[in-house]
């Protein structure tokens, strides 16, 4: 490792940010003995609706079920088509055939790596019911094209925002002004987290109605307050739904970290601020390209490498950075890779060309609230001295 200071310690490449007004809300919880779903999920639902401007929000324990209930509650199932993005994790497909319905996937725009409407449009056939574009990273899709399309061809529209709370399209937060529904994750290393945790999102009170319904078991009353004083015992299974409720040990920490969200959110700018200025000056890296009707919510930063200008690969250039204690990770293996789905489908080289080139070039670095100034600079240095080193 020639002219580098390697740092002792590793830097992981992503952290929760967790305070002490987290630690006691949870404590608090616990000694209220409201465990289960209950009064902090109500509230963390009205302040997460009340804070996107949206009509409804439906907390789940998962994006994933948050996914799913979205295309439950628009009637997918058996025979029909949704269209979805190969760059993406797999629940994003997955869901769709827990629906018993097919994915079909179209190839994303490189310049973003998100799905690439003029795709959609071609993939779209008589059994197509709808779509699931991803707002990959936390870049965001052309939501005006993309709504044409599905109103010319009449289909729904579930967005997955596992990466986009904080994104924003022509100005507007995601979530605001939905047409159909957006699915939100909370897992451990979104920009908030509830550990694992999800809310779907939607103007639409059919859907909301059908939602809670789905993910409730099927219950076809609010039955999380039947133990309480004037609670009644009497419910019905209306559909044989799933148990996919948020519980409020969960929600407990959503509210600190909804109250938290501007504070954290600005660390995060300031990280991806520093590494696209400093990123921009070395040629053999592309840093994110956020077009104009874009706000990133900077969930993820994902640096791409020009392999013409290096003699190594994406692959060496994470074990070079992980020699230097800089830990890293990949979003995404793109989904058409993976057994379940090339076994299935048959998916070949050569059929998603633009996430084929984008997978190949892909590093997430690191980038969360709590990644100190100093961390962040050694992170460029790292980056800044492989180039060096390989470069061609
Ligand atoms: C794009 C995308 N969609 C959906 C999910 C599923 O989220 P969850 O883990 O909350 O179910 C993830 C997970 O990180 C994701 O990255």
């Amino acid at each position: 490792m020639k002219n580098f200071q390697k740092r002792e310690t590793f830097i992981p490449y992503n952290l929760p940010d967790l305070t002490e007004a987290e630690i006691r809300e949870v404590e608090e919880t616990l000694k209220s003995l409201w465990v289960a779903k209950g009064p902090r999920t109500v509230k963390f639902e009205q302040e997460f609706a009340g804070y996107l401007g949206a009509k409804h929000a439906i907390a789940m324990n998962s994006c994933t079920a948050a996914l799913h209930v979205a295309l439950l509650s628009a009637g997918i199932g058996p025979g029909d088509e949704v269209i979805t993005t190969p760059m993406t994790f797999a629940s994003t497909a997955n869901t769709i055939i827990h629906c018993g319905a097919t994915p079909v996937f179209a190839d994303i725009d490189y310049s973003t790596g998100c799905i690439d409407p003029d795709e959609i449009e071609k993939k779209v056939t008589k059994k197509t019911k709808a779509v699931v574009p991803v707002h990959y990273s936390g870049q965001v899709c052309d939501l005006d094209r993309i709504y044409e399309i599905a109103d010319k061809y009449g289909l729904f529209v579930s967005e997955d925002a596992a990466h986009a709370f904080e994104s924003r399209y022509k100005g507007r937060l995601i979530g605001n002004g939905l047409k159909g529904a957006a699915s939100y994750s909370f897992y451990a290393t979104k920009n908030l987290t509830t550990g694992e945790g999800g809310m779907l999102v939607t103007d639409d009170d059919e859907i909301d109605a059908k939602a809670r319904i789905w993910a409730g078991q099927g219950m076809s009353r609010n039955a999380w307050n039947r133990y309480a004083k004037g609670g009644t015992w009497q419910y019905d299974i209306c559909e044989p739904g799933f148990k996919y409720n948020m519980f409020d040990i969960q929600a407990a920490l959503g509210l600190i970290q909804l109250s938290r969200i501007q504070e954290m959110q600005a660390k995060r700018i300031a990280i991806a601020e520093k590494y696209q200025r400093e990123f921009s000056k070395i040629d053999a890296v592309e840093p994110p390209l956020v077009p104009d009707y874009a706000t990133h919510s900077w969930h993820l930063y994902v640096l791409r490498i020009v392999p013409d200008k290096l003699t190594i690969d994406r692959d060496r250039f994470i074990v070079e950075l992980n020699e230097r204690n800089v830990g890293t990770s990949v979003h995404f293996i793109p989904v058409t890779n993976m057994s379940a789905y090339t076994g299935r489908f048959g998916f070949q080289k050569g059929d998603f060309p633009n996430t084929e080139k984008h997978f190949e070039r892909i590093i997430s670095l690191p980038l969360y609230p709590t990644l100190s100034d100093k961390q962040s600079d050694y992170v460029v240095e790292a980056v800044r001295n492989i180039v060096e080193t390989y470069h061609k």
